[in-house]
């Protein structure tokens, strides 16, 4: 296999942010995944490559969840990540404009917006820990471009996704006026069956939904696949890009 590479998932309890382990450990490659509490499954699969899997916690809902992590972080002693998947995040549905709660709201913009970028900061922030890409897990969802005024119920969650698209193309900006290396970068990994796929909608999606395997194995690809020249851009898991 080509040089095992140090991955680090963000919300790896279940779903696809699970798959990203799994794939992971299977190549060969050291994980370090996050779960807001205990997870069978990730337990699991340390318990079968205990020298290459990490579980540390985290919670990016609050600003303590996420101090304590980069404090687990640094005490772990792990200098270099290859690739950082910011995969958290919530869809509790329905979110409609005209019906959501002054909180309801807040907590998709906290879960998926302001935690996944503050998680990124802080361990861009550590001065002797190299990274070489953060992947934030967006949404088609939240695209401004390719607006989806069909999807019923989703106001705030994408709202939440249009938020982190736009916060993260500054982070990439900022980060190319230092001069740094670290490459930023938004995936939509599909219409995807994990619990967030569960839910009732109204309407039919293009194609049905994907397997997480199926996504994960292509964004692994369009990850690796990106250089310093593509900081600031926005994927799909098959590889097209995608409007912001
Ligand atoms: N599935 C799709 O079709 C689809 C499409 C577009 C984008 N996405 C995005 O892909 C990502 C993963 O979605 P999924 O389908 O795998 O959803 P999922 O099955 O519901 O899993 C969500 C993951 O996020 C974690 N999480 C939720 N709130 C968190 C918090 N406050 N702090 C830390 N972790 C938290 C969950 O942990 P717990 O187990 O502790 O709850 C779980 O590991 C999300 O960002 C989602 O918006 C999914």
């Amino acid at each position: 296999m080509a040089t095992p590479n140090t991955w680090l998932i963000i919300g790896a309890s279940r779903g696809i942010g699970l798959e990203f382990v799994r794939h992971n450990v299977s190549l060969g490659h050291r994980v370090i995944a996050t779960a807001r509490g205990s997870s069978s499954a990730l337990d699991t699969i340390r318990q079968n490559a205990p020298d290459r899997v990490k579980v540390l916690t985290c919670d990016v809902s609050s600003s303590d969840g996420i101090n304590e992590f980069i404090e687990q972080f640094v005490r772990s002693g792990e200098k270099k990540i290859d690739y950082a998947v910011i995969n958290a995040g919530i869809l509790e549905y329905p979110n409609r404009s005209l019906e959501m709660s002054f909180d309801h709201f807040a907590k998709h913009l906290h879960t998926n917006t302001v935690g996944p970028i503050i998680v990124a900061q802080k361990l861009l922030q550590l001065r002797d820990v190299a990274i070489g890409t953060v992947a934030f897990m967006s949404s088609d969802s939240g695209s401004t471009g390719n607006f989806l005024g069909f999807e019923d119920g989703f106001a705030a969650y994408s709202a939440s996704k249009a938020a982190l698209n736009q916060a993260l193309r500054h982070m990439a900006e900022e980060l190319k006026r230092k001069k740094s290396k670290t490459i930023i970068l938004a995936l939509h990994p599909g219409e995807v069956a994990t619990d967030m796929g569960k839910i009732d909608i109204s309407w039919d999606i293009d194609g049905g939904q994907i397997a997480a395997e199926d996504s994960v194995n292509g964004m692994v690809q369009v990850i690796q696949s990106k250089t310093i020249e593509h900081t600031g851009t926005f994927w799909t898991w098959e590889n097209k890009n995608y409007p912001w």
